[in-house]
């Protein structure tokens, strides 16, 4: 039987009595999806996981998303229908080659993939391997971030939209075929509503994206810089937020709908390996 335990934060629950090894019944499936709707990131720890088990169980919840470190989706055939859909996170360097993306860095608040007109509705990550220490995740509540502005300020952002930067990483590296940026109103990258419907539950969140070389469309740069400013502070304090400490075995889902998350950086002599899947979403609305 599913059992939900919340985290008691704004945000994350933990779910008990499942092997996600196996396939799920309707009746699990339904049980996990209602708690991810309640509590918009879920923890189920002690799993063994192969890749294949990863990615049956991101299935469940929509079809999956090729990532950005397989954008060409390298080696998918009609005989290898699943290469690309797991992307290593990982700091460990073999043979002179890092094995995964994103090193031992902190990596800012974000939301995965937002710079794409229709962003991942979820990413699943599993922990194979953690550091004594560090690399833990944390994870932002949208929903409370939008409903506890003051109600002029969440007046004034009604109806605006903001560009999401495409052009570095969450641990802010330059992506390939970009130029840095160095004035916001030209950020390459999609243009998402500041309040946005969770197609879902129906309830509104913000939807921040990421801080750096974001732009409110149809304000002065000043204006956007302070306003922007203004929600981030407001969004990410510790009362919306939940940090996840990461276990061997640990698989995390969080809906990017509804959640940032960010990561601590750790001791880049530890390793730290996890394995990633995206769900495919909905153009933001
Ligand atoms: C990320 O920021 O998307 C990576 C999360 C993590 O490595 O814990």
């Amino acid at each position: 039987m599913v059992e939900v335990r919340p985290s008691g934060s704004a945000l994350g629950a933990d779910i008990v009595g499942v092997d996600l090894s196996r396939p799920l019944t309707s009746a699990e499936f339904g049980a996990i999806h209602g708690a991810w709707m309640d509590h918009l990131v879920l923890r189920f720890r002690e799993q063994r996981l192969t890749d294949d088990a990863l990615m049956a169980f991101s299935r469940d919840f929509g079809g999956l998303d090729g990532n950005p470190r397989h954008a060409k989706a390298e080696g998918r055939t009609e005989a290898n229908p699943n290469a690309g859909f797991v992307n290593i996170i990982s700091n460990v360097v073999e043979n002179g080659r890092a094995i995964g993306g994103l090193g031992n860095y902190e990596s800012k608040w974000h939301t995965d993939m937002s710079y794409n007109q229709v962003p991942p509705m979820a990413s699943a990550l599993y922990a194979l391997e953690v550091p004594p220490s560090g690399g833990d995740t944390g994870f932002c509540n949208m929903y409370t971030a939008l409903e506890s502005l003051p109600a002029e300020t969440r007046a004034r952002i009604n109806g605006l939209s903001c560009v999401h930067d495409s052009s570095l990483n969450s641990v802010g590296q330059l992506r390939v075929g970009f130029e840095d940026v160095t004035d916001p109103r030209k950020t390459p990258g999609a243009v998402h509503p500041l309040v946005r419907t969770h197609p879902v539950t129906g309830r509104q969140c913000l939807f921040l994206g990421r801080r750096r070389n974001a732009f409110i469309q149809g304000l002065e740069l000043a204006d956007s810089e302070a306003l922007l400013d203004a929600l981030w502070a407001h969004a990410t304090r510790p009362e919306h937020c939940w940090t996840q400490q990461w276990h061997v075995g640990d698989l995390v889902l969080w809906d990017n709908r509804c959640a940032l998350h960010r990561r601590d950086e750790f001791d880049g002599t530890a390793r730290r390996v996890m394995h990633r899947t995206q769900i495919s979403g909905d153009r933001p609305f």
